[in-house]
């Protein structure tokens, strides 16, 4: 499952800040650059910093960023879990958006992700407002994500930096709906950043990249198309 992070030992900690895959400009007005800079720059890098700092002292800088997820799960060492968990959650939400206009990548749906919206919610209309439903309702902080569910697609939130794949369900595309990924430009108006990053942001080729990635995936060979 990606993205994972090897540890490679250094003088700070194994973990370093994945750059943006885009400019600081490249989401506006849907999300600003402002936004973006401290979105990543302050809290993203937050993140890696104090799970770097957390490794060096427990001695545990040679196990990779899945490994600390999935074994600090459930356990008391929460802080490294909930550092590792939003590390991973940030590299993924990165990898979930497009720049705006990027109307290629945005509809290029493989034939199967194509085909498990229909089966899962009837139409990517509904898909969309399931999504953003489910992200306007989390309660507090937390993400909303596009998971596959054995033969399915469904919606879910996690709280925190709870991730679903702890659960069993891979997931496809995820949404930050913390506070600090849409405050400066929307204020307490969380449903309209929502409504806008799914109707415009969101990168439906990453989400049939890791549906075609999963184990379990259909052995049609996934085709692009557009719908
Ligand atoms: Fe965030």
């Amino acid at each position: 499952m990606k993205p994972d992070i090897p540890a490679a030992p250094e003088a700070n900690g194994p973990f370093s800040l994945s750059p943006l895959p885009f400019a600081h400009t490249a989401l506006a007005p849907i999300i600003s650059a402002r936004t973006l800079r401290f979105h990543h720059g302050k809290h993203h890098k937050g993140y890696v910093d104090k799970l770097n700092a957390l490794v060096m002292q427990r001695r545990l800088q040679d196990r990779s960023l899945m490994d600390l997820i999935q074994s600090m799960h459930g356990t008391k060492e929460t802080e490294i879990f909930n550092n590792a968990a939003q590390v991973w959650n940030h590299d993924f939400y990165w990898q979930s958006l497009i720049p705006v206009g990027n109307k290629a990548a945005e509809r290029k749906y493989s034939a199967e992700l194509a085909h498990l919206i229909d089966e899962s919610f009837g139409s990517i209309q509904a898909l969309k407002a399931a999504l953003v439903k489910t992200a306007t309702a989390q309660f507090g902080s937390g993400w909303a994500w596009l998971v596959r569910d054995g033969a399915r697609l469904k919606v879910m939130s996690t709280g925190n930096a709870e991730v679903p794949f702890t659960a069993g369900y891979t997931p496809l595309l995820a949404l930050d709906v913390w506070e600090h990924a849409y405050y400066l430009d929307y204020q307490n108006r969380r449903d309209q950043h929502v409504t806008a990053v799914v109707d415009q942001l969101l990168n439906w080729s990453f989400a049939a990249e890791n549906l075609a990635s999963t184990a379990d995936a259909s052995s049609e060979a996934p085709t692009a198309v557009g719908v």
